[in-house]
């Protein structure tokens, strides 16, 4: 069993009463040749969202490998077809991270609509600034329209987050939502995007979703609307996100996630209609944790011949 980065001591805990865990030779993400290196002879390899999972990564494993167990709810990291042609289990993490995820889309919609980003860098700047009846004015939530792409668990947290704060929420997907899921219209993505205030991107990275956000769908959207992604950078185009915010297309954007991490486009950097923050959706101390343990419990039940916790279908 392998680890492509430390583990909290509870994942390795749980790991060590059932194999012999490999731990990374160094306290840092591994480069891809690292990774080939490391994972050879594996029947298991516990892996984080960096770590391509492709057929050179299975290649240099073996034949021998079982389980890829990824430590995130995206898999778009893994070829999931390449390892069930080698009978190779992928598991995820959905579940525990979508607290965590739903609360920051919140943090970074209320950051952009209210200028917080923009509102702390004026003052260490120490640019001058008084209170006044026009000064530094945001965009109010309530009766605002929020449109999520993407309505799985983390988009229904953020909805009973938003209309807490009285937003209408409205969401895009290919299927309604279960029964038990907030209340919100289902709508087609063209009408989603035309009528929201705020788009908040929910969905996976996957072919179909890759650029979903291109220069298109900008221009459809609202001029005083907000682009929040916290899903993964690739769904948004982000050169046409730079060209849309500068041709007032849009009114600002919240990003959590980019096309090319750690790269931040260079048009996106100094503007002060955009919020970033580094891929920090589930970086919390319980939320990270409790990832690792569950891919853990994915990994050892595989190598216990027993069907893991959260599966990828
Ligand atoms: C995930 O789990 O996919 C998140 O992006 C990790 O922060």
């Amino acid at each position: 069993m392998v680890l492509s980065r430390r583990l909290p001591d509870a994942a390795v805990q749980l790991l060590a009463d059932v194999a012999d865990v490999v731990q990374p030779p160094v306290d840092r993400p591994l480069g891809a040749a690292e990774l080939r290196a490391a994972v050879a002879g594996a029947d298991a390899l516990v892996c984080l969202l960096l770590d391509r999972v492709d057929d050179a990564l299975l290649d240099a494993a073996g034949p021998q490998l079982r389980v890829v167990a990824n430590i995130a709810v995206g898999y778009d990291n893994v070829d999931v077809e390449a390892c069930r042609r080698r009978g190779v289990r992928v598991t995820n993490t959905p579940g525990v991270l979508t607290d965590a995820t739903a609360d920051l889309t919140l943090a970074l919609l209320l950051g952009i609509t209210r200028r917080v980003g923009e509102g702390d860098r004026l003052l260490r700047a120490g640019r001058s600034w008084g209170w006044d009846l026009d000064f530094m004015l945001g965009t109010g939530l309530r009766g605002a329209r929020l449109g999520l792409v993407g309505y799985g668990a983390i988009g229904q947290a953020v909805a009973r987050r938003a209309a807490a704060f009285g937003m209408e929420v409205a969401y895009a997907a290919r299927r309604p939502a279960a029964d038990g899921a907030p209340p919100a219209e289902h709508l087609p993505l063209e009408e989603l995007l035309a009528g929201s205030d705020v788009v908040s991107l929910h969905c996976p990275l996957t072919p179909q979703t890759r650029h979903l956000v291109d220069a298109a769908a900008l221009r459809s959207m609202r001029a005083g609307a907000y682009l929040v992604n916290t899903a993964r950078g690739p769904v948004v185009d982000e050169a046409a996100l730079v060209a849309a915010l500068e041709a007032g297309e849009i009114r600002g954007a919240a990003l959590d996630v980019f096309e090319d991490e750690p790269a931040v486009h260079p048009g996106l950097v100094g503007r002060d209609d955009v919020l970033l923050t580094p891929h920090l959706g589930s970086a919390t101390v319980q939320t990270r944790e409790a990832m690792a343990v569950l891919a853990a419990r994915n990994a050892a039940a595989v190598l216990g011949g027993q069907e893991p916790p959260t599966p990828v279908r």
